[in-house]
């Protein structure tokens, strides 16, 4: 790892709060290791858990940060042994505060001795610049890199890009980043007067492309902007959720890139559990999934809407239509309990196909003609 700093903690007061900001995006980060682990390491000998603004582990309340929340999402998964019988897990942190990284290297030893496969590299260094190294060091070589979750979770909006996009250029790389929007919106807006502006904005974006985006509104300025950062790191699946202040404007937005099938699916599945009425927003006051006494369900009607309208262009067989509801926000089992629930109402019909009426069997759906 490079040369020891001390950049300083800017923000130092966020550790004195932790809001339902920072719950959803442990929620979040957790139950996306939960299926992450075990999936990539049955088919790959090494994976990496990457932190690159770690913080010191711990709120002054108690609660986890984010390195020791994947760390422990490891120790206490229900599969650990046989995930860790083939397969190192490699945990990197960097932390450029000198205080903090001290506390978060105390709060990874407070977790005793970890089994030998999970390996910690923790550093005291500027992420962007320590990343900038390894993946000269990687394109030089020409090698590849394990799979690996990348964390990108700065206090402020200024990331470049054009790191981001070389990470994403191994396959197997996924990013989740908390964009802090207020700040990138008031960027935008101030770029195309303000030259210093327009430079570190040229730099997120590795090219001038944001400016496409001034004269948005501010709705579509933000969906704008999510599909701005897909198209500059060239994912297949972008997927993100906003996390809106008490006014209802957005703070910051969650995104998750990827170039996977089913990552995409595990992040929806994900943010369905953390905002259970499906609205893909959290708010700073909301409540976790597990304290609503009754769990909103989703309102799933757009979804019949969207099945039946399909279905009125020509028939579909069940998994075209699983295929393509992956760019929308509905899970597949949506789709699944909406198929059934229009066929039990002799809206839709089946046909070509042997067993039970089930994706797996993927019959042929059609919409029953009214006389
Ligand atoms: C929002 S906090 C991180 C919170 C942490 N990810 C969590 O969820 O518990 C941002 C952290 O990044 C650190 N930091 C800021 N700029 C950095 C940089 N260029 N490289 C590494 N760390 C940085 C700050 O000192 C601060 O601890």
């Amino acid at each position: 790892m490079g040369k020891s700093v001390d950049l300083k903690d800017t923000t130092p007061g966020y550790w004195d709060n932790y809001n339902n900001f920072q719950r959803v995006k442990h929620d979040l980060i957790r139950n996306y290791l939960n299926g992450w682990f075990p999936k990539l390491s049955s088919w790959h000998g090494k994976i990496v858990y990457f932190d690159t603004h770690a913080g010191r582990g711990k709120h002054s309340g108690g609660q986890y940060g984010s390195p020791i929340v994947a760390l422990q999402t490891l120790m206490e998964h229900s599969f650990r042994d046989r995930l860790l019988s083939n397969c190192e897990v490699l945990f990197a942190f960097c932390e450029g505060d000198k205080g903090n990284f001290e506390k978060l290297v105390a709060e990874i030893d407070a977790l005793g001795k970890l089994p030998d496969n999970i390996k910690i590299n923790a550093a005291n260094v500027d992420c962007y610049k320590q990343l900038g190294k390894a993946l000269l060091r990687l394109e030089e070589e020409n090698k590849e890199l394990a799979p690996a979750f990348v964390f990108v979770d700065p206090y402020g909006f200024k990331m470049p890009g054009s790191i981001l996009k070389r990470l994403m250029t191994f396959k197997r790389v996924e990013l989740f980043i908390n964009v802090i929007w207020r700040e990138l919106n008031m960027a935008i807006s101030n770029g195309s007067k303000q030259e210093g502006m327009a430079k570190t904005l040229d730099s997120i974006f590795d090219g001038n492309v944001w400016r496409d985006l001034v004269p948005l509104n501010s709705e579509e300025r933000s969906e704008g902007c999510m599909a701005l950062f897909k198209d500059m790191v060239d994912a297949q699946w972008a997927t993100y959720i906003y996390m809106r202040g008490k006014n209802h404007a957005t703070r910051y937005m969650l995104l998750h890139l990827t170039n996977h099938d089913d990552g995409r699916d595990l992040m929806k599945d994900c943010i369905w559990k953390v905002c259970p009425d499906g609205g893909f927003h959290a708010s700073v006051t909301g409540l976790s999934a597990d304290e609503y006494l009754i769990k909103p369900e989703p309102d799933l009607r757009p979804l019949q809407n969207w099945v039946i309208k399909r279905l009125g262009e020509r028939p579909y067989r069940w998994q075209e239509l699983l295929q393509d509801v992956r760019s929308k926000i509905w899970r597949q089992k949506h789709l699944n309990d909406v198929v059934r629930s229009l066929r039990r109402d002799g809206i839709i019909d089946k046909r070509d196909h042997k067993g039970k009426f089930h994706p797996c069997n993927n019959p042929e759906l059609f919409l029953i003609e009214v006389e």
